[in-house]
């Protein structure tokens, strides 16, 4: 079967830390859909690492690593990343596979990216200019290259024909840019790309998964971000939902298990967008700061906010979500009181039901009140340890999402988790 761990926010609910640990169960983890826009942390015997393209069991030597067709490859971010690791993993190469299908995002994407974020002015996404959005929308349009072209004679080719194409779009823009330092370091990358283990993946999955291994697809982004579903305009271009595994892996519905949601105690968002709980006050500042909320990627401070279970209710649901994980409890350790969002005034109106134009709305949350911890959070080792109201709180939680937690997170470390049996 093929389990499942995604993030239900907007990004960053923590999603590395958990898989690093969950991989010690699994023999394969699989990245299906984003690419270098995502930012895994890992604390792994002290030292910090962050993913973009590599899935998080790397640090597991019985782990194999799946890029999955569904995720955007740049070959010079995914270099870097694995020339960085190899001194801390030597055999990092020999346990990672990508997919033929996986497409690239060369520099012309990127270049596009910050173009039309820049045309874009005030009302900008706050894209993490990875060339995200151009690559996908050149797969869906049509035109892309696959990371199975690189193995091709034609591939300069192909190359050439999608490069110029992007040049004249470039120049609507007036974007003067100097190619062949953009262009070099692609193809040296492309090269490298080519010597890894390129693989047919969903018969390579089919496979393992016929020989009884347990595979873990991890999600990128959150589902607030997916295309169809999270607060569009200001989304990503995959889908980050569950419905994005099966196309994403290419494996069938019947073949997914349990599904993994995962959720901080509060909440953040980096770049635009609607953020009905954002907190603009000390508060907001406060949760900045002892959470740490700065971009992995980006280094852009993140927005704060209480934990909006209107919004998770909706991610939940459009998962399938069967087991939830909180992370960060212990950031609020010394928050009194604690809130959670249970509906929303939207135009006058309470809801509980995510509205599609929540970027037009004015939202009024309506929240449920918690007492603060009173005990460190962070200082518990198992979850019987912990307050109990917290337990009143993580109680609540569950019955307005109706699905059970699993783990509570309470620092950044790998096995800074408590179970709920
Ligand atoms: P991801 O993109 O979902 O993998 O999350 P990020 O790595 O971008 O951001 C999560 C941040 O929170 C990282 O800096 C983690 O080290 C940190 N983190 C994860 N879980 C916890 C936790 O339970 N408590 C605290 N204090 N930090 C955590
Ligand atoms: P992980 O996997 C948080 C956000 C960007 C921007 C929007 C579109 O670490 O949780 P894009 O680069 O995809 O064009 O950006 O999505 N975004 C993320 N926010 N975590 C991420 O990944 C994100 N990946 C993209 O900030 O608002
Ligand atoms: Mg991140």
């Amino acid at each position: 079967m093929v389990d499942v761990l995604l993030g239900l926010q907007w990004g960053d609910e923590g999603k590395g830390k958990i898989v690093d640990y969950l991989a010690g169960n699994y023999d394969i983890i699989a990245r299906f859909q984003g690419g270098p826009n995502a930012g895994h942390t890992l604390y792994v015997n002290g030292n910090k690492v962050v993913l973009r393209t590599i899935p998080s069991g790397v640090f597991h030597v019985h782990c194999l690593n799946l890029i999955g067709n569904g995720v955007v490859i740049d070959p010079v971010s995914l270099m870097g990343e694995i020339e960085q690791l190899v001194t801390l993993i030597p055999d990092v190469k020999d346990r990672l596979f990508i997919s033929h299908r996986a497409h690239l995002i060369l520099p012309t994407h990127r270049a596009l990216d910050a173009a039309s974020e820049a045309a874009k002015g005030v009302d900008k996404i706050g894209s993490t200019l990875k060339g995200i959005g151009p690559a996908y929308m050149d797969k869906t349009g049509r035109n892309g290259l696959r990371t199975g072209d690189i193995l091709s004679r034609d591939f300069r080719s192909k190359y050439e024909k999608l490069a110029q194409k992007h040049r004249q779009m470039l120049n609507q823009y007036a974007q003067i840019v100097n190619w062949e330092e953009w262009e070099q370091p692609f193809f040296e990358a492309c090269e490298y790309l080519a010597s890894l283990k390129i693989v047919n993946s969903e018969y390579w999955l089919d496979a393992h998964l016929n020989n009884g291994k347990r595979v873990l697809a991890e999600g990128a982004q959150g589902s607030m971000l997916d295309i169809d579903y999270g607060t569009y305009p200001f989304v990503t271009s995959s889908n980050t939902t569950a419905a994005g595994v099966c196309s994403g892996l290419g494996i069938p519905p019947s073949r997914i298990g349990e599904v993994y949601g995962i959720t901080k105690a509060y909440c953040t968002r980096v770049g635009s967008g609607p953020f009905p709980t954002e907190l603009d006050d000390e508060f907001g500042e406060e949760l900045r700061k002892v959470g740490n909320e700065f971009g992995a990627v980006t280094g852009r401070s993140r927005r704060c906010g209480w934990i909006d279970l209107v919004a998770l209710r909706y991610a939940v649901m459009l998962s399938g979500v069967t087991r939830l994980i909180i992370t960060k409890a212990d950031v609020l350790d010394n928050f009194n009181p604690v809130k959670a969002a249970i509906s929303y005034i939207a135009d006058g109106e309470e809801t509980k039901e995510l509205p599609f134009d929540l970027c037009d709305k004015v939202i009024k949350p309506v929240y449920e009140t918690f007492a603060g911890w009173g005990k460190p959070i962070s200082t518990c080792t198992t979850y019987e340890e912990t307050p109990q109201v917290f337990k009143d709180y993580c109680h609540f939680v569950e019955q307005y999402l109706g699905t059970k937690i699993v783990f509570i997170s309470n620092g950044t470390g790998r096995d800074q988790l408590l179970t709920i049996s």
